[in-house]
């Protein structure tokens, strides 16, 4: 979008009037906030899930072998190098307990991709598909894209954003081809707990539902929760797709290597078009993804160790600005309720980040609704979270 007045850069979104003109597109309000702060040359940005810390070493010396030994200049069939399909499906069958083999799997360009390829695969113009409400916005271009309608599921902040399998069924139509599941979710950092997803595996067979799983952030769960891949309860790997990907787990969002793991006739449809758009992923990231999954993975737990003290750190700073959220029980992020202080979750944000040069998306990026709602994310250290806290004190105090 390009505007031009006094106030503003050209090229550049910068007035809440121009942000307001693309709220209604989740997608482009999250972008819209993010050029305006890369104005801003202090700010500190908790606004992209896009992990701050550092691809392992191991990771790295995978990728410069695979460029110093002449690997990286092959391309590799559209599906993906043979041994990181075979890899990502060892993993699923090891660690998610899901009964897929390497012809079953689907290396994509990013999780992004994934469940990009995944919509236009599965979804025909008519087709309605469910989707938990708020949810992450990419889901909404990929369903309009494909001419299908996303039929909003609501889910509440008292029960810490699981989904309810009684809110699901009462939204099924004869029309209903598909249900998404986020687990854990973005933005809520919400989890669907195991026994609201076993009852929901049941309403998916019942009604003849295909499930995508998106499970991007699977590695970062919070004690008590635990993970439970919806693929591995009895019959339902025959009607689910699981989408994974390095970018969370590894820090590895610029490698751009995501999956779709799934019965192996939808990976074959799904690989043509992965084929037909851009063939395969880039050869030297598959490389880079094989060493991260085969490898060492004490890694992950010292990332874990890390967003869980910032998660605390943002949690007591919040609570003593008085914003009210659920805990949250996976991923790096926190949904929080800022409606105590009076003002709206929008011009809260802008003024957060025109202020106090603090980077924050409003709910209203992750569905219509979510007015009183902001996402904050924990990818900064924690001297930079507890600076961004001082920040929205003052600003908080300056207007209250
Ligand atoms: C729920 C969800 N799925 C998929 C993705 C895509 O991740 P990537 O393309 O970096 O693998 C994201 C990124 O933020 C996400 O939040």
């Amino acid at each position: 979008m390009t505007t031009q007045s006094n106030n503003t850069i050209p090229g550049k979104i910068v007035t809440p009037a121009e942000l307001r003109a693309v709220a209604s597109d989740g997608t482009k309000l999250r972008y819209a906030f993010m050029e305006l702060a890369a104005e801003i040359p202090d700010a500190i940005a908790l606004g992209r899930g896009d992990p701050d810390l550092n691809t392992p070493e191991h990771v790295i010396a995978a990728a410069k072998a695979a460029v110093h030994d002449g690997r990286a200049d092959v391309p590799t069939p559209a599906a993906g190098l043979p041994a990181l399909r075979a890899a990502v499906a060892a993993k699923l069958r090891a660690d998610n307990g899901i009964p897929v083999d390497s012809d079953g799997v689907l290396i994509t360009g990013g999780g992004q991709e994934g469940l990009y390829l995944l919509i236009q695969t599965l979804l025909d113009p008519g087709d309605e598909i469910l989707v938990p409400d708020p949810r992450y916005t990419s889901y909404d271009q990929a369903i309009t894209q494909a001419g299908a309608q996303m039929v909003l599921v609501p889910t509440y902040a008292e029960d810490d954003f699981d989904l309810r399998p009684e809110e699901v069924e009462s939204a099924i139509t004869p029309a209903t081809k598909a249900l998404l599941i986020v687990t854990p979710s973005n933005p809520t950092a919400g989890i669907v707990t195991p026994k609201n997803l076993r009852a929901i595996a049941r309403l998916a067979e019942k009604h003849n539902l295909v499930v995508i799983s998106d499970e991007i952030y699977e590695q970062y769960v919070y004690q008590p929760s635990t993970h439970l891949s919806i693929a591995s309860l009895p019959g339902m790997y025959e009607r689910t797709i699981t989408l994974g990907g390095v970018s969370k787990t590894y820090a590895m969002t610029g490698w751009r290597i995501g999956y779709a793991a799934g019965p192996p006739d939808f990976i074959e449809a799904m690989t043509a078009v992965k084929g037909a758009a851009t063939g395969a992923a880039a050869t030297v990231s598959q490389y880079a993804a094989l060493a991260a999954i085969t490898g060492p993975q004490d890694v992950v737990t010292e990332y874990f160790g890390i967003y869980a003290r910032r998660r605390q750190l943002m949690m007591d700073g919040l609570r003593e600005l008085g914003f009210s959220f659920s805990e949250p029980r996976g991923a790096f992020f926190i949904y929080t309720n800022a409606a105590s202080c009076g003002i709206p979750a929008f011009e809260l944000s802008y003024l957060l980040l025109k202020e106090g040069h603090v980077l924050i998306f409003p709910g209203t990026a992750f569905g219509e609704k979510w007015v009183d709602w902001l996402r904050i994310s924990l990818l900064q250290p924690e001297d930079k979270l507890r600076e961004a806290l001082d920040r929205m004190t003052t600003v908080l105090q300056r207007h209250m």
